[in-house]
Order: C-alpha cells, then sequence, then structure tokens
C-alpha cells in the first residue's frame, strides 16, 4: 500500500451552522458544500474546501464538519469531552481498499467494523486511535474520477 493524499480532516461539532459561519467569516472559506445526512453513520456532513497548491479551490484538502444525528450518535462521546468540538479524525487516500484492509491487518492494526460506503461515495474503514498514533485515522479509496473532493 502506498499513502495518498490528505483527503480530509473530520472536525466534530455541535452545531455545524456555527461552524459554516467560523469557516467563512472567521477563516475565510469561499466554497462551503451543503451540510447533508448520513444516517447510517449516525452523522449530519458537510465539507469545507480549501485550495490545491495551484490555488485552485475544490481540489485540495477539506474539512469535513461532523454533528450528531441522533442520540445514538458514535461521535456523542466525544463531544461529551469535548463540548466546543474538535479535530476528531484524519483521512487518506488509498488507490484500492481492499488492499489496504490488508495491509493494515497484516500490521495487526485494528479496523473498526467493515468496509462501508463514506461521504465522499466511496469505501472507507476506520482503525483504531490506540494502534494509530493515537489519531482515529480513515481510509478511503479514491474516488474514480478524481481525487476526493468530488461530490
Ligand atoms: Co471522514
Amino acid at each position: 500500500m502506498r499513502l495518498g493524499r490528505l483527503n480530509h480532516i473530520g472536525v466534530a461539532t455541535p452545531s455545524i451552522a456555527d461552524s459554516i459561519r467560523y469557516y467563512r467569516d472567521t477563516m475565510g472559506a469561499v466554497r462551503i458544500t451543503e451540510p447533508f445526512d448520513l444516517p447510517e453513520q449516525g452523522v449530519k456532513v458537510c465539507f469545507v474546501d480549501t485550495p490545491d497548491s495551484t490555488g485552485e479551490v475544490g481540489k485540495g484538502t477539506q474539512i469535513e464538519l461532523i454533528e450528531p444525528y441522533d442520540e445514538s450518535s458514535p461521535i456523542n462521546n466525544f463531544l461529551a469531552k469535548n463540548p466546543a468540538g474538535g479535530q476528531h479524525h484524519v483521512c487518506y487516500e488509498v488507490e484500492d481498499i481492499e488492499q489496504a484492509r490488508e495491509w493494515f491487518e497484516g500490521k495487526s492494526k485494528r479496523i473498526l467494523g467493515p468496509t462501508r460506503i463514506g461521504a465522499h461515495g466511496t469505501p472507507i474503514f476506520f482503525l483504531h486511535p490506540k494502534d494509530m498514533m493515537g489519531q482515529l485515522t480513515e481510509i478511503m479509496e479514491t474516488a474514480p474520477k478524481d481525487q476526493g473532493s468530488g461530490h
């Protein structure tokens, strides 16, 4: 397996609406997607685009804002410990998700649940932070046409 692009940083928030205002008004973000629900994952999601190295907005690393969808959301514990929200996970792209799964299994890294379809519509899985230098790590297969910021 070869490490791919840093696709996004997941940021948990008690309010996507407040976070959108923060990224727009304080951070100067010019492109933020409409929030949408991912009930299977227990979250509402939206993406803040950052430019790539050419300055083009929409091809760079994103901030993934995640708000709990309901009381059983997997991010409720995180928000109980971090009421203002905060950095929740990092997501790297790989070319082949099955190969990546085998790679991490071979290194005895704990994979959290099955491979599933993530917020970008491509297969993803998560790795246990205690096996990953303290970081909840999402691995995502690169989107077929481009590189991940596509919706
Ligand atoms: Co993510």
